[in-house]
């Protein structure tokens, strides 16, 4: 049937389906689009000539052209449809898993700089013959100040920022019970005098730990580590405590450091000692690393005062002693070059996994 207008609608019509039916993808789908529906195309210029035919034949016209129209598109809508569908039930050809592809390792744990740092005091001192101990973080004030010669009352346990199992009251009074006061060791300490309850002279021992401050900024966090040394012999003196940390040092930051010691005050120690390391990065010339000053404070020193060894048990006539008390943190600091203590509690493994 021819239309109105001259074209053959029906034949139209079916040119177009079989031609829509055997396109080959989606590109040459889109092309017979713009070829048989498109503004230039034969049906189109159909569609546009029926509005100028005689009000009696457009409607008709009208009717034609369009249900022909919305066969060619529901036809393009089906063959679009069974193309996607084939395309599915090739992906495992288009985009083949092979087998035998080696697969990706899975990550292994990684030590934190602070272990790393543990591990390889604990070493040093155990080459130096140091037995290891390890004592409670929950401790009692007894040991924790009151027998290292810090009585309540005492300025010097403001320094250490305590955090108490049981609180003071509101208006700041303590439970003046020393024996049964509880709190979070602000120090490793506290296992001097545990240590020497339970071990008697020679005492070689190192207690590395966990302690404890109410302090929270770019230099102090709440939680971090300790490595306490104690040794208590006959006739032990300060060249004793010099040595061996001139030893410590040198295994610590290398061979060619030196060390100085500087006054210090400790209750625990006397005398007390700063102990300081000519500085790895510059060699003591001065950067800012050492602050311009060639040296870096490493840890806090001295000669077990004789009250403590009394708490001990030792006798502090015939045996003298040396105590030192090592910050982890700063130590990995220094060796690492981390500039932030925050950062060594940073639970982000893209910074641990540099180290
Ligand atoms: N306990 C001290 C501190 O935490 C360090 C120290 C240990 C000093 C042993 C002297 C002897 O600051």
């Amino acid at each position: 049937m021819t239309g109105k207008t001259g074209l053959d609608l029906e034949q139209h019509q079916k040119e177009a389906l079989e031609r829509i039916a055997a396109a080959p993808d989606k590109g040459a789908l889109e092309q017979l689009r713009v070829q048989v529906l498109g503004r230039k195309s034969a049906l189109s210029q159909e569609l546009s000539r029926v509005g100028a035919l005689p009000p009696e034949e457009r409607r008709e016209a009208g009717k034609q052209a369009n249900a022909a129209k919305r066969a060619i598109e529901s036809a393009f809508a089906d063959r679009a449809r069974a193309l996607r569908d084939a395309g599915a039930g090739n992906l495992g050809v288009a985009e083949a898993i092979d087998l035998t592809f080696p697969g990706r390792p899975p990550r292994r744990g990684h030590p934190h700089p602070v272990s790393l740092v543990m591990r390889e005091l604990e070493e040093i001192f155990r080459g130096l013959g140091y037995d290891i101990a390890r004592g409670p973080e929950v401790e009692l004030d007894y040991y924790a100040f009151e027998a290292l010669n810090i009585p309540l009352g005492h300025p010097a346990r403001d320094a250490f920022d305590t955090f108490f199992v049981v609180p003071p009251d509101s208006d700041g009074t303590v439970d003046p019970d020393v024996e049964t006061r509880v709190l979070l060791r602000p120090h490793t300490s506290p296992m001097q005098v545990r240590y020497m309850e339970s071990h008697k002279p020679p005492i070689k021992v190192v207690i590395p730990g966990k302690t404890y401050r109410r302090d929270n900024d770019a230099t102090h966090v709440p939680v971090f580590h300790q490595l306490e040394g104690l040794l208590v012999d006959e006739g032990v003196t300060v060249a004793d405590l010099r040595g061996t940390l001139e030893y410590f040092a040198r295994a610590m930051f290398g061979d060619d450091r030196r060390i100085r010691l500087r006054p210090d005050h400790f209750p625990f120690t006397e005398p007390s000692l700063e102990v300081h390391v000519s500085c790895f990065q510059c060699d003591g010339k001065g950067c800012s690393l050492c602050r311009h000053s060639g040296w870096i404070e490493i840890l806090g020193s001295g000669m077990v005062h004789p009250n403590v060894l009394r708490f001990g048990g030792v006798d502090p006539e015939r045996y003298t002693g040396f105590a030192f008390g090592i910050g982890i943190e700063r130590i990995a600091m220094l060796k690492y070059g981390v500039d932030d203590l925050r950062s060594m509690l940073d639970p982000d493994l893209r910074l641990v996994r540099q180290f």
